[in-house]
């Protein structure tokens, strides 16, 4: 099955590809976490990268599309995929229409973007394993340290508050138009991503079964 969530940033794409994952067996593939890599490692993706991510903007279309393309032809990908944060704009979702991939279903988890601000803001990541946790929700045992590796648990650049209003509004620019995109071939699937993780993954697991 091959699968795309759409959602605003923060509204719980990652949490929800790591249900799905378990639940299906199959990878999830995040371009932000592909992205974060590149420049933890400061490859050359990982510098043309990195404005564009600190500021919460976009990576252009040209370099994100590449990453995807390279990373569905792997062999992990043969009995599908679940996209976490790909297409976020038009011409992405063409360019993986015209790669012909055949996608099953497009979930897209709404949230307010007011309870957006409270979860990025107290979302907390490992600067080693890029593991994700929530000060208020899905706390690490111990502050500040991982619980899969022992690594620091830091802010993201990008969850400051005012970056996180940039993104949102990208968001409603840019990756909203494929709600629409996506309704017109009959694939689109409403989740409502409010309440808390529990609930939320019954909801998705519902979805992708139906
Ligand atoms: P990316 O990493 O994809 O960031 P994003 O879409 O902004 O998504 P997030 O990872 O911030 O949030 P999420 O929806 O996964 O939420 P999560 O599950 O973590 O991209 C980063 C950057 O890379 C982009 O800004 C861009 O520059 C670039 N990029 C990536 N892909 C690109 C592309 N295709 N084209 C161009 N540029 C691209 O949850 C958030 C928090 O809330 C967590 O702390 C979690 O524990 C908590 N939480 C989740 N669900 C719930 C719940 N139900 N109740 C309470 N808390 C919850």
């Amino acid at each position: 099955m091959n699968l795309i969530l759409l959602g605003a940033p923060g509204a719980g794409k990652g949490t929800q590809a790591e249900v799905i994952c378990n639940h299906l067996n199959i990878p999830a593939i995040s371009t932000g976490n592909i992205l974060r890599e590149a420049v933890k490692n400061g490859t050359q993706l990982g510098l043309e990268a990195k404005s564009f991510m600190d500021s919460g903007a976009l990576v252009p279309d040209e370099i994100v599309i590449g990453i995807l393309k390279d990373r569905i032809g792997e062999d992990d990908c043969q009995n599908g995929f679940i996209l976490d944060g790909f297409p976020r704009t038009v011409p992405q979702a063409k360019a993986l229409d015209e790669m012909g991939v055949q996608i099953d279903k497009v979930i897209d988890i709404e949230v307010a973007d007011e309870k957006i601000m409270q979860r990025l803001s107290g979302r907390r990541v490992c600067a080693d394993c890029g593991a994700s946790y929530h000060i208020e929700y899905k706390p690490s045992k111990s502050e500040g340290v991982c619980d899969k590796c022992g690594g620091e648990t830091v802010l993201r650049k990008d969850d400051h508050p005012d970056t996180i209003k940039d993104r949102l509004h990208v968001y409603h620019e840019q990756t909203e138009p494929l709600k629409d995109y996506y309704q017109q071939t009959g694939k689109l699937v409403v989740v409502q991503g409010q309440e808390d993780v529990a609930d939320t993954s019954a909801l998705t697991l519902k979805a992708v079964e139906a």
